[in-house]
């Protein structure tokens, strides 16, 4: 398989629809509502830091490795790493690394269908005017109030599992292409425009302060973790997106141009998400620790109070859905591929099986918002953990793995010949990184939260 030119599951049509897709899974909740979030509950500025050079430093050379060993492969990652590991005459352990990925991408999409669900549940809250003139604390308990209804949560929870499953079902390039290109430049304009209303409430320098002013005391083990983690979560690596994204890709395009692309759009949205949504928490009394329901809590306040609040809210909020959709297909499509490689079933019939267990996993993290809440593991309720498990621990494991294959296991000439650098120091810059840097980086930060060298403990 591996000397064929063409995936089975067909091919981008060119090197930009590639870029869209890419972009189109890296941005998503990620960016938007799980980066302000998690940099509140870790004191700002020195967690961003930290997240910035895990962007750049394991990042980029993890997303150019996922994509090249894609583009070699052409199968779903399982197979990618079976028909490369036979290549490259390694253990035929390796494609265990595309098992954890294809479960990794299954328990995120599991919790993230219910918070995409949050964000539709906020389309008809903002079509109804139900933001307009209404203070912080009446937009607080707005919130609460879906958090505490499981019925509301599992009604969009199952309409977007549906909608994903849909668009999967289709095949991820057709009508993914046409979306996501006007879906991101929208996107951006909306982000543009709530900065500028962040900077006429008063504590704009505040907000960028605790964003971008490091206080080094507020870094623990944990929050380096995280800031780890989520800078695989938000470029959507470690378990296989990319790379099945990379096996649809043409031969003849830069990869690694295209990376540093796409890790730079995605770390501008998240940014500016962050430079928008502070000012509004600390103007309005607001706590930047308060947990996942942030976006909600402060958006809406931006929404109900500046001219043409409404229409741009309804437009926020409709954007956000279909960031999160063009980010969910990504995380069941290696999955979705392996099962038409392996049990040769209709593309639909494979999403209705995966569609139905994730959505069923779906309903413990609306439970954890009510019903459950007090049930925990290690403290944490049941999304908690699920988010813990994956984000912080599945992610950098199996990113730790995929640069020790691309680095170590791969064949340089073969490696090379796929990336086409032109340019060898470069070459070798990239390999020495996803040989060495990236895994030694993703080992220490566990071994430092195991507490066994004490920094930032
Ligand atoms: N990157 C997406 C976001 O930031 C989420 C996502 C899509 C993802 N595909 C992934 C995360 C694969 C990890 C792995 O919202």
């Amino acid at each position: 398989m591996a000397d064929t030119n063409q995936s089975i599951h067909g091919e981008w049509s060119s090197r930009f629809a590639f870029i869209l897709a890419a972009t189109g899974s890296a941005v998503g909740l990620g960016n938007i509502w799980k980066f302000p979030y998690i940099t509140g509950e870790n004191g700002g500025g020195a967690f961003v830091i930290v997240y910035l050079i895990c962007v750049a430093a394991i990042g980029i050379p993890i997303m150019i490795a996922e994509t090249m060993m894609g583009r070699r492969g052409r199968q779903s990652p399982i197979n990618t790493l079976k028909s490369l590991t036979e290549e490259a005459g390694g253990h035929t352990h390796w494609h265990y690394l595309g098992w954890l990925g294809v479960i990794a991408g299954f328990l995120i999409l599991s919790y993230y269908s219910v918070i995409a669900g949050w964000s539709m549940a906020y389309v008809i809250k903002a079509f109804t005017g139900s933001f307009s003139g209404e203070s912080a604390t009446q937009i607080s308990s707005m919130f609460s109030d879906l958090q505490a209804s499981p019925l509301q949560q599992t009604f969009w929870h199952t309409i977007f599992m549906v909608a994903t499953m849909a668009v999967v079902a289709r095949g991820v390039k057709g009508g993914l292409e046409k979306a996501v290109r006007f879906l991101m430049p929208g996107l951006f304009i909306l982000l543009m425009l709530l900065v500028a209303y962040a900077m006429t409430t008063g504590a704009y320098l505040q907000g960028l302060e605790f964003l971008f002013k490091p206080d080094f005391s507020e870094l623990t083990a944990a929050s380096v973790l995280t800031a780890m983690g989520h800078a695989f979560f938000t470029l959507s690596l470690g378990m296989g997106a990319i790379m099945v994204y990379g096996s649809y890709l043409p031969k003849n395009i830069s990869i690694a141009k295209t990376a540093i692309m796409i890790a730079g759009a995605d770390t501008l949205v998240a940014l500016l998400a962050g430079i928008a949504i502070f000012p509004i928490v600390f103007s309005n009394g607001l706590e930047a620790g308060s947990g996942p329901g942030l976006i909600f809590e402060t958006l809406p306040i931006a929404f109900g109070s500046m001219t043409g609040g409404g229409l741009f809210g309804i437009l926020f909020f409709v954007l956000l859905v279909f960031a999160a959709l063009s980010s969910a297909i990504s995380l069941i499509e290696p999955a979705v591929a392996w099962c038409v490689e392996h049990y040769e079933v209709e593309r639909k019939q494979a999403c209705i099986g995966m569609g139905f267990v994730t959505w069923l996993l779906g309903m413990g993290t609306v439970f954890s918002f009510n019903e459950w809440s007090d049930v925990t593991i290690f403290g944490a309720n049941f999304f908690e953990a699920l988010d813990y498990l994956t984000a912080n621990l599945m992610l950098p494991l199996g990113g730790l793995f995929i640069a020790l294959f691309a680095g170590r296991i791969m064949l340089a000439k073969d490696s090379k010949d796929e990336l086409d650098l032109g340019n060898d120091t470069l070459f070798d810059v990239w390999r020495f990184l996803v040989s060495y840097v990236a895994p030694a980086a993703v080992f220490i930060v566990f071994l430092n939260v195991l507490g066994v060298f004490g920094i930032f403990s």
